[in-house]
C-alpha cells in the first residue's frame, strides 16, 4: 500500500498518474494490455527500443502488430522470458507476464530491452577482437623460429645424444636449460626445440639477457603500465613474456641476469603469472622457457651470484651441447652443410656454384681447435667462399688465425686425429718457423735473420716454407 502524506493527492485519477510516471520512469520499454488484448499504456522508452508510437493506445495489439506473443500471454496465462524480437532496424529481447487479479486476468504486461546498442558494441568489440587476432598472427609470424632438427648437423655420439633428449623433451612444458660453449649452437636447440613442440605455430621470443642493461631488461621483460615512471610510454608497454603468450621465451645468457631479476623470474615460473610495473593486477601467462648460458651455473651458484632455487627450477631438463673441438668428425658435414646454404643463397641471386674443399684445407680444418665452435666455423667457410676465385676452397683461403693455429697433415689419406710422429715433427717445425719468420719480417733480409736463428740456410728455410705452404 502507498503510504500516504497530507502533501500527495490520492484520488483515483491521481493514483493513476502515479502508477503512469513510475512507468514512464522505467529504464526498459513497457507495454501493458487489457484482458481483450487492447493496449493500454506504453511508456517512451517502449517507443524508443521498438518505434510503436503512443497511438496504438486504444487499438488491439494484434491487429496493429501481428506478430506480438502477448496476447497469448492473456490464454495461457505464462510468462516468457528473453524473447528474442528483431525488426528491419531494431533488435530487442522481450519479457512477457499475464497480470492477475484475484484469480482473474486483467490484462498482460511487456517489458522490453534493446540489443541494438548491445550488438553495436558486440560488433565492434568482434572488429577489435579480429584486428587484435590479425596483429598476434602478424607478431607471431615475426617472431618465427627458423630451425628444425633437421638443421643440427652432425653424427657425433655426445651431439646425436643431446638431440635425441631434445627431441624427446620438446612436447613437454618443463622449462629446458641449454648449456654450451659461446657458438655450438644453443640457440639452434632452443629454435628447434620450439618447433617440434605444440606450440611451433605461436611466438618464439629470443631474450639476450647479457646484451640489455639490467635497469632495462625488467621492464622489457614484464612490461609496464601507464605512468610508472616518467618517460613511460601512454597506455604502457606490453612485456616479451606477454608477448611471448602460448609460445616460448628464449632467455639467453641467463647466468648474466641480476640477481633481483632472477627472483623475479621464479615467481613467473611458480605463480605462471606477471606483473607489469607500476600495475598492481597480475596477469596470467602461458609461456615455456628454455634458458641458456655458456657459464658454469652451479659455479655461479656457489658463488652467490646466481640463485640456487631458479637454477633447481630451470634445471629440470639440462641439456649440454658438446664443443666443436670433441667432436671433430663432424666438421666435414658441417662444412659440407655450411658451403650448401652458401650456394643456395648464390642461387638465390642467380648464380650457380658448386664448392669444393681441398682434402689439405679440411685437414686444417679439423686440426684447428675452434674455440668459437660452430659459429666460428661459419665465418671461416664465409671468408673462404668470398676469397675463393673459382669452386674450390683452398688453404690460401681461410683466414690466418686458422692456418697459424692449426697444425697441418701432410697429404697422407690418415685422420688428422691419428698423426704418425713424422706428421707431428712436420707440424711443429711449420708453426715453429711461422712464429719465427712473423717476429723477424718477411722482406729479404729479415728472412736470413730468421734462418740464422734457426740454423738453417736461406736456401732451406725457402724450400720449407714452399713445402709448408707458408706464403711470405
Ligand atoms: N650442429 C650444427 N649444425 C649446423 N649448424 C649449426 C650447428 N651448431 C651451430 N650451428 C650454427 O652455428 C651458428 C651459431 O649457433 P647458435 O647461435 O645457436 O650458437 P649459440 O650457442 O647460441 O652461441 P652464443 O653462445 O654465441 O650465442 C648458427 O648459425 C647455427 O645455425
Ligand atoms: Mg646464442
Amino acid at each position: 500500500m502507498l503510504q500516504q502524506n497530507n502533501t500527495t493527492d490520492f484520488s483515483l485519477e491521481s493514483q493513476i498518474e502515479w502508477w503512469k510516471a513510475i512507468v514512464y520512469s522505467i529504464n526498459d520499454g513497457v507495454l501493458v494490455i487489457d484482458h481483450e488484448g487492447i493496449v493500454r499504456l506504453i511508456n517512451p522508452e517502449y517507443t524508443q527500443i521498438t518505434g510503436v508510437t503512443p497511438d496504438i493506445i486504444g487499438k488491439p495489439l494484434k491487429e496493429y502488430r501481428p506478430g506480438a506473443q502477448l496476447t497469448e500471454t492473456l490464454i495461457d496465462r505464462k510468462c516468457k522470458v528473453g524473447v528474442y524480437r528483431k525488426t528491419e532496424d531494431r533488435e530487442y529481447m522481450v519479457d512477457m507476464a499475464p497480470i492477475i487479479v484475484n484469480n482473474r486476468i486483467i490484462g498482460a504486461v511487456s517489458v522490453c530491452k534493446s540489443l541494438t546498442e548491445v550488438h553495436k558494441l558486440s560488433q565492434e568489440l568482434k572488429k577489435k577482437g579480429e584486428k587484435l587476432e590479425q596483429l598476434e598472427k602478424r607478431m607471431n609470424s615475426l617472431y618465427q623460429a627458423k630451425y628444425t632438427f633437421e638443421d643440427i648437423i652432425g653424427k657425433n655420439g655426445g651431439l646425436r645424444e643431446v638431440v635425441y633428449v631434445a627431441e624427446k623433451v620438446s612436447e613437454s612444458e618443463l622449462p629446458i636449460l641449454v648449456t654450451g660453449e659461446s657458438g655450438t649452437g644453443k640457440e639452434l636447440f632452443a629454435q628447434a626445440i620450439h618447433n617440434k613442440s605444440n606450440r611451433f605455430n605461436r611466438a618464439f621470443i629470443p631474450v639476450n639477457c647479457a646484451a640489455i642493461p639490467s635497469s632495462l631488461l625488467e621492464s622489457e621483460l614484464f612490461g609496464y603500465g601507464e605512468g610508472a615512471f616518467t618517460n613511460a610510454k601512454k597506455g604502457g608497454k606490453i612485456g616479451l613474456f606477454e608477448m611471448a603468450n602460448n609460445g616460448t621465451i628464449f632467455l639467453d645468457e641467463i647466468g648474466d641476469m641480476s640477481y633481483d631479476l632472477q627472483a623475479k623470474l621464479l615467481r613467473v615460473l611458480q605463480e605462471k603469472k606477471i606483473r607489469r610495473i607500476g600495475e598492481t593486477s597480475e596477469r596470467e601467462i602461458d609461456v615455456r622457457i628454455i634458458a641458456a648460458t655458456h657459464r658454469d651455473l652451479e659455479q655461479l651458484v656457489n658463488k652467490n651470484r646466481f640463485r640456487e632455487d631458479l637454477f633447481y627450477r630451470l634445471n629440470v631438463i639440462s641439456l649440454h651441447i658438446p664443443p666443436l673441438r670433441d667432436r671433430k668428425e663432424d666438421i666435414p658435414d658441417i662444412v659440407q652443410f655450411l658451403l650448401q646454404s652458401t650456394e643456395m643463397n648464390l642461387l638465390q641471386n642467380k648464380f650457380s656454384l658448386s664448392y669444393t674443399i681441398e682434402k689439405q684445407t679440411m685437414n686444417l680444418l679439423q686440426m684447428y681447435e675452434w674455440p668459437g665452435n660452430v659459429r666460428e666455423l661459419k665465418n671461416v667457410m664465409d671468408y673462404a667462399t668470398c676469397m675463393a676465385e673459382g669452386t674450390v676452397i683452398k688453404t690460401d683461403h681461410l683466414s690466418e688465425i686458422i692456418t697459424k693455429k692449426s697444425v697441418p697433415l701432410i697429404e697422407s689419406g690418415e685422420s688428422p686425429l691419428n698423426q704418425t710422429l713424422q706428421e707431428a715433427m712436420e707440424a711443429a717445425e711449420r708453426n715453429f718457423i711461422q712464429d719465427t719468420i712473423k717476429r723477424f719480417g718477411h722482406d729479404i733480409d729479415e728472412k736470413k735473420k730468421a734462418a740464422k736463428v734457426l740454423g738453417i740456410s736461406l736456401a732451406t728455410l725457402y724450400n720449407k716454407l714452399k713445402r709448408h705452404k707458408l706464403h711470405f
